[in-house]
């Protein structure tokens, strides 16, 4: 016998969502690009109710990492410049590991500014491509690009701040990824307000990189009482950006930015003598993989001494490209919001040198709530707001 059919509700209408994109275009295609477009290229079927290592969502906001397009790609080297970024990547010296089968993206390289983007060390394994520069605004402007990602080599402050203002120009949100200081600047705040634009910064703190395991252990020796005497953190790795940091000169800002990164998180501050933290040598046969050696000393209690030894191996640049996934969205989240300036909460979870270090507890509930768009958080963990409605920004 067969059982009558059951009334069928009538089907919901599908709701007519606009196709939403992140467009992003990235400024110097070398390890940490290669590692960020095969993490895009790997995740694209992720579910949305997996946790992904790396990564704070797989949908943020709205936005899957399969949202995320490039949109242009700008670099100097002649062995890049004109090549596909799918094939770029892959191209010395980078030698990252490959994780992840890139397929033909149809973004081509195009030709930056150089500036001072090449040291000394740099430029003798890199090879500038002959011809002018694009006219990098107007291929911002024709290829929609929400979000410009720059991954220049440290130390290239006048390339850097050239680049910004073809952004500016250009109209597209920021994520600075180098230890350049930009978004923790007022005076560059302010450009992205009167813009109305946002952004975030300076310098990528990785997944758990030295970073941020640093900062746990000093934490964790301030929380148990343990007085912190000295501690230092030593990094090399066989990658061009430890060879570009063998020339000194250059090292001024990656020096500052690493080192407060940590000492924003002690409890009271210390002779400068007795706090090293930095980049320390270049050993080719680690390629991209980075060994950091952390020491720090304390008193305990009874005035009794107290050390601990902590080493790191990791690939350094897939430790990074979670973090970007999740900023350049956080960015275009700003943009649909009308938002502008610097992201506070999102930078001081994403960034070594944000505009305001909170602790990694606090930077990530920000975060959060920024996502989330819950402004309690904000106001309990007390955050100056450098971010403001574009609306305001442009005094409408
Ligand atoms: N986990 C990480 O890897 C990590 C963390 C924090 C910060 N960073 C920073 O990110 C940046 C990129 O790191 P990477 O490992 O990809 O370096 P990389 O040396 O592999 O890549 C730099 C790329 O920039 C290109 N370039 C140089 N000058 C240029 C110019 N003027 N215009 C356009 N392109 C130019 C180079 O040809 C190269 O392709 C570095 O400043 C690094 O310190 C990386």
């Amino acid at each position: 016998m067969t059982t009558p059919s059951q009334p069928q509700a009538a089907p919901l209408p599908t709701p007519v969502r606009p196709h939403k994109r992140v467009r992003v275009a990235i400024i110097g295609v070398g390890n940490c690009a290669s590692s960020l477009v095969q993490g895009v290229q790997f995740y694209q079927n992720a579910s949305e109710t997996e946790s992904v290592p790396g990564l704070m969502h797989v949908n943020l906001g709205g936005y899957h990492v399969r949202d995320i397009e490039f949109s242009a790609a700008f670099d100097i080297d002649r062995e890049k410049v004109g090549k596909d970024l799918s094939e770029a990547i892959f191209t010395a010296p980078n030698n990252t590991i490959t994780f992840a089968h890139v397929r033909p993206l149809g973004v081509p390289v195009h030709r930056g500014m150089t500036h001072d983007g090449l040291g000394k060390y740099l430029s003798q394994k890199i090879k500038k491509a002959p011809g002018p520069t694009d006219d990098i605004v107007s291929i911002l402007k024709e290829t929609r690009t929400d979000v410009v990602v720059s991954y220049l080599p440290v130390g290239s402050e006048m390339a850097t701040k050239w680049y910004v203002e073809q952004v500016l120009e250009a109209g597209c949100g920021f994520v600075n990824c180098i230890p350049v200081f930009i978004a923790s600047q007022p005076y560059w705040q302010g450009r992205f307000m009167e813009r109305g634009l946002p952004l975030i910064g300076d310098d990528i703190k990785s997944q758990a990189g030295a970073t941020i395991i640093h900062r746990a252990l000093v934490n964790l020796f301030r929380e148990r009482g343990v007085l912190l005497d000295r501690t230092y953190q030593l990094n090399f790795g066989g990658n061009t950006d430890f060879l570009n940091m063998l020339e000194r000169e250059r090292l001024d800002s990656k020096k500052i930015s690493k080192t407060n990164a940590v000492t924003s998180q002690f409890g009271q501050p210390l002779p400068s003598d007795d706090v090293h933290v930095g980049p320390s040598d270049f050993v080719p046969w680690l390629q991209d993989r980075k060994w950091c050696y952390i020491h720090v000393e304390g008193t305990a209690f009874g005035g009794v001494p107290l050390k601990c030894e902590l080493k790191l191996e990791v690939w350094d640049s897939p430790n990074s490209a979670g973090v970007v996934i999740d900023a350049v969205r956080c960015i275009k989240l700003a943009l649909d919001r009308g938002l502008s300036g610097a992201l506070t909460g999102p930078a001081a979870y994403f960034m070594k040198s944000p505009p305001q270090q909170y602790s990694d507890h606090d930077a990530r509930e920000l975060t959060e709530a920024f996502i989330h768009e819950d402004d309690a958080v904000a106001r309990r963990i007390n955050v100056t707001l450098q971010t403001r409605s574009r609306g305001t920004s442009l005094g409408q």
